[in-house]
């Protein structure tokens, strides 16, 4: 989503400057265009051709030696921004940007500048909450300027507190956030991922490999894109994304209960997890122990609830998006669990494929519905979300 997006990289001189260059290069991984302006300070910890060279464009310090272009060049970076960000801000330019106080490049740039800001402070724990600075963030905060959070950590200054400077990626995933449409607000998802997992006895239970990778992305996405998103997840090793509500779950009968809870309140539920569709018949309170007896057939199990199935038979106006994980008969399995499950689409993949399936950062799946099979490419999961989601908003309206 930050393909083809102007973001104005601001940088100031505090010691978590020495990260800047990672969030311009992840700025341009995602293929957005950068300029950067650094202030005379910043210049101390990294040098303007770490910037040239990450940024493929000029970069900018000093106000008053651009002879070489016609531009008026604050002002054209200003109108040129879809988005300022300050990485790392100063306690120092946080209190000129508050103050109105334009006396180098890159504070004229923001003075000149309608374009929304975002900032990323960092700095020792003291300076952040001073007076000063906390009455700056405030002013700033009341002209909508954007101020993300801080990380608690030991500083560079060996001070234990808040005032490090998020990392490059979580920078990245705010921009992100900010710049994308917000196609699909208003509408209230439900997305499951990830695996259940089926307790045996107090140290053994069953699974599978699914890691919630796909479910994630599609949750990340919807919220990105404006949607109110639920995401019940099994047990996963993922960071929860922003959501606005995460709900844990362990077993499928969990799952089951907690989709339950939300469903008539849902526009679209995406059923991306993988729940066991088998328990063991019996939980053994006490660890079973390797005896004779047991050696053979411990395992008796029964039938887990199928999910999808149960409120796909109560649907109303509800899309429902099912996934299919197959090794075979792909095309044929997934159309019988289109119709059986009552989906509007489902979204197959080989898992015996390379970069398909459980565990991976890519998908390669064929969407089938009513109609027509579509075959597509390997892709990030990532991109295969929005893909689905761009299918829902079609069939929304
Ligand atoms: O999590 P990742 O590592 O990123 O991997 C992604 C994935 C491979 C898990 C995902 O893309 C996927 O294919 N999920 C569905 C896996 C699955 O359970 O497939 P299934 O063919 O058994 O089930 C079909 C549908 O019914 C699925 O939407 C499933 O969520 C649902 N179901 C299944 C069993 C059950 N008891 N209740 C259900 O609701």
């Amino acid at each position: 989503m930050l393909k083809g997006k102007k973001i104005l990289l601001c940088v100031t001189g505090g010691i978590a400057s020495y990260k800047s260059p990672a969030i311009c290069s992840l700025l341009r991984k995602n293929e957005a265009e950068v300029k950067v302006i650094m202030t005379e300070n910043a210049t101390k910890f990294v040098t303007p051709l770490t910037f040239q060279t990450m940024s493929n464009n000029v970069c900018h310090v000093e106000m008053f030696n651009q002879l070489f272009n016609m531009d008026v060049e604050h002002i054209s970076l200003a109108k040129w921004a879809d988005v300022i960000v300050i990485a790392p801000a100063t306690a120092n330019v946080i209190g000129k940007f508050a103050n109105g106080i334009a006396d180098d490049m890159l504070t004229t740039v923001l003075m000149a500048s309608r374009s929304p800001v975002m900032i990323a402070p960092g700095m020792n724990t003291f300076m952040l909450n001073s007076d000063a600075n906390k009455d700056n963030m405030e002013t700033l905060k009341k002209r909508g300027v954007i101020i993300l959070d801080t990380a608690t950590d030991v500083l560079a200054c060996n001070d234990y507190g808040s005032g490090k400077m998020l990392e490059p990626a979580e920078i990245v995933e705010e921009i992100d956030f900010l710049l994308t449409t917000k196609d699909l607000s208003g509408k209230n998802f439900v997305i499951t991922a990830g695996p259940t997992m089926e307790p045996l006895d107090p140290v053994r239970y069953l699974t599978n490999h699914s890691s919630g990778k796909m479910g994630y992305a599609l949750a990340k996405c919807a919220k990105k894109r404006g949607a109110s998103v639920t995401l019940i997840s099994g047990p996963t090793s993922l960071n929860p994304p922003k959501v606005d509500k995460f709900v844990s779950v362990k077993t499928t009968r969990d799952m089951f209960d907690a989709v339950g809870e939300f469903f008539d309140e849902s526009d679209v539920l995406i059923k991306a997890a993988a729940p066991a569709d088998y328990r063991p018949k019996k939980y053994s309170e006490e660890k079973i122990k390797k005896t004779a007896k047991n050696d053979l057939n411990i395992l008796e199990m029964e039938k887990n609830p199928d999910i999808a199935r149960h409120y796909g038979s109560l649907k109303k106006d509800q899309i429902i998006v099912g996934f299919a994980a197959e090794s075979t008969n792909i095309y044929e399995y997934a159309k019988q669990k289109l119709e059986k499950k009552n989906f509007d689409m489902i979204v197959v993949n080989n898992i015996k494929r390379e970069g398909a399936g459980f565990g991976t950062d890519t998908n390669i799946v064929s969407i089938i519905d009513k109609d027509k099979v579509d075959d597509l490419e390997i892709m990030s999961k990532t991109d295969l979300a929005n893909e689905i989601l761009d299918r829902v908003k079609k069939l929304m309206s």
